[in-house]
C-alpha cells in the first residue's frame, strides 16, 4: 500500500508503528517473529522495505553481502557531496520482538520521507542501511555492519549455520558474490557520520520517564566457545563415583559464569547456548558445547572475568576428568559514541521539551564496527519493562514520533553546519 507522505512527525511515527507490524509477519514460524539472515523470510522483509525506500524517492541497491541501502541524493547544487548514514537492521533473533533493529530502518525511512514532503535536499546524500545479520543469529553477529567496515575476515566465510550450509554459499544463495566483498567497504573518506535509533532494551528510560536517550557508549564484549568432553555411558549402569558427566561439569562451569559475572558491577555474563550430546534420556552426557558472552565497558575488567572463567573451566574439568576448550569467537571492544553527534542529540532532545540524558549500550550495534570507519551516534527509544529480545518487545508512537523529531533536528543541525563549510544557503 503506498502512503501519501507527509511531514508530519505524527503521522510518520503512526506509519513506522504500522510498517514494524507488517514487517512482524515476515518469519519462519508462525506465531513468533524469527527472520534469519539470507532466509525468503529475511528476502520478503527487504522487498517491502525497497518499495517503501523507493516510493520515498531513494534510489536503492543491495550489496554483496544483503545489507540494504536506500540512497536519497544530495542537493544538485553541491559539488561532490558526502553522505550521512542512517542504520538499523531487519535480521532478528529467534522470538523476537518486532522492533529491535527494524525500527533503525524505518525512522530513516521517515526522515527522507520527512525531506521528500517539503521537497527538501540536503548538503549530503541521505543513505538509509538495513545491515545484514546484526545479531549472528545464523552466522556472525556484526556480518553486514563488518563488510561495511571492512572488516569482516576472509575464514569467517567458511562459518557453516545449523543445516551445515556455509556463509559463502549463503551469500550466493542471497545473489551476492562472497569474492567481491571488498566492494561493500564503504569509503571512510565519503562518510559525515551513521546514526541509529534504536529500543533501549533496557529500563533506564522507563524508570526516568523519558521518550528518547542519547547513548554515550557501547559496551565491549568477550565471546567465547566452550567445550567440554566427558564420556557417555549407560545411565543405569555406571556408578555414580565413576562418571566423567560432561553435563555436570557443565552446570558448575554455567554457576560459575553467573557468579563471577556478578561479583563484578556492571558486568553482564551470559550462557545463551548449550548442545548436549548424545542426547539421550539414558546415557550420561559425553559431550557439551555452550557459548559465553562476557560484556562491560571497561575493557580490562572483561579480560578480567574472562581469565577467572577460563581458570574455573580448567579446574573443573582437572577435578572432573573432563577435556575442556575455551576458543575465543567474535567479541569487539567498547565504542564511544562521537562527542559532537553526542551533544547535538541531548541539544535537539531539550529543544524538543524533555531531559536530555545519555545512557550506556549493554547491548552491541552496528555502530559498532562501522565506528572504525565513521563517527557514530545512537538515540534510544524507551521500551516498556526494558524488554527486548523477546516478543513482549513494546514502545508506543508517541515515543516515536519524539524521535522523529529529535532526528529531524539533529540532521538538519547537521546540515546546516556542512552547508557552511560551503557556505551555501542551507
Ligand atoms: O547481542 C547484542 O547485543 C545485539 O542485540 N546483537
Ligand atoms: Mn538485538
Ligand atoms: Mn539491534
Amino acid at each position: 500500500m503506498t502512503e501519501t507522505i507527509s511531514a508530519s512527525a505524527a503521522d510518520r511515527a503512526a506509519s513506522i508503528m504500522r510498517r514494524a507490524d507488517e514487517l512482524a509477519a515476515f518469519t519462519a514460524t508462525s506465531g513468533e517473529i524469527t527472520r534469519l539472515y539470507g532466509t525468503p523470510e529475511f528476502r520478503a522483509a527487504l522487498d517491502l522495505v525497497t518499495s517503501w525506500m523507493e516510493a520515498a524517492g531513494m534510489s536503492v541497491t543491495i550489496d554483496q553481502v544483503g545489507n540494504l541501502r536506500g540512497r536519497y541524493d544530495a542537493d544538485p547544487a553541491v559539488p561532490h557531496p558526502r553522505s550521512f548514514a542512517i542504520g538499523g537492521h531487519l535480521d532478528s533473533v529467534r522470538d523476537a520482538g518486532r522492533y529491535d533493529g527494524v525500527l533503525g530502518v524505518l525512522t530513516g525511512i521517515a526522515f527522507v520521507e520527512g525531506l521528500a514532503a517539503r521537497q527538501r535536499r540536503l548538503p549530503f546524500h541521505v543513505e538509509v542501511i538495513a545491515c545484514a545479520d546484526e545479531e549472528g543469529g545464523r552466522f556472525v553477529s556484526y556480518l553486514g555492519s563488518r563488510s561495511l567496515a571492512g572488516s569482516l575476515d576472509p575464514e569467517t566465510l567458511q562459518m557453516r549455520d545449523d543445516a551445515g550450509i556455509t556463509l559463502a554459499d549463503a551469500i550466493r544463495e542471497f545473489g551476492g558474490d562472497p569474492d567481491r566483498l571488498a566492494e561493500n567497504r564503504l569509503d571512510p573518506g565519503s562518510l559525515l557520520g551513521f546514526v541509529e535509533v534504536h529500543i533501549e532494551q533496557g529500563p533506564v528510560l522507563e524508570q526516568r520517564g523519558l521518550p528518547v536517550g542519547v547513548v554515550s557508549a557501547i559496551s565491549g564484549a568477550i565471546r567465547a566457545s566452550i567445550s567440554i568432553e566427558g564420556v557417555a555411558g549407560h545411565a543405569g549402569t555406571v556408578p555414580m563415583p565413576m562418571r566423567r558427566d560432561a553435563l555436570t561439569g557443565a552446570a558448575e562451569f554455567i554457576l560459575a559464569v553467573e557468579r563471577l559475572a556478578g561479583e563484578v558491577d556492571g558486568m553482564v555474563g551470559t550462557v545463551g547456548q548449550a548442545a548436549v550430546g548424545p542426547g539421550a534420556s539414558n546415557v550420561i552426557p559425553g559431550r557439551v558445547d555452550l557459548t559465553v558472552d562476557l560484556r562491560h565497558p571497561n575493557e580490562r575488567l572483561r579480560e578480567e572475568v574472562a581469565r577467572r572463567l577460563q581458570d574455573a573451566l580448567a579446574e573443573i574439568g582437572e577435578r572432573r576428568q573432563l577435556a575442556t576448550l575455551w576458543q575465543d569467537a567474535h567479541g569487539y571492544p567498547t565504542v564511544e559514541c562521537d562527542i559532537d553527534f553526542v551533544s547535538r542529540l541531548l541539544d535537539a532532545i531539550a529543544d524538543e521539551g524533555y531531559e536530555a540524558i545519555q545512557l550506556a549500550s549493554g547491548a552491541g550495534h552496528d555502530a559498532v564496527p562501522i565506528s572504525e570507519i565513521t563517527p557514530v551516534a545512537m538515540l534510544f527509544v524507551r521500551c516498556k519493562g526494558g524488554i527486548s529480545h523477546n516478543p513482549a518487545e513494546s514502545i508506543t508512537a508517541d515515543d516515536v514520533e519524539v524521535a522523529i523529531r529529535v532526528l529531524d533536528r539533529f540532521l538538519l543541525t547537521i546540515a546546516t553546519a556542512v552547508a557552511a563549510s560551503f557556505q551555501l544557503d542551507e
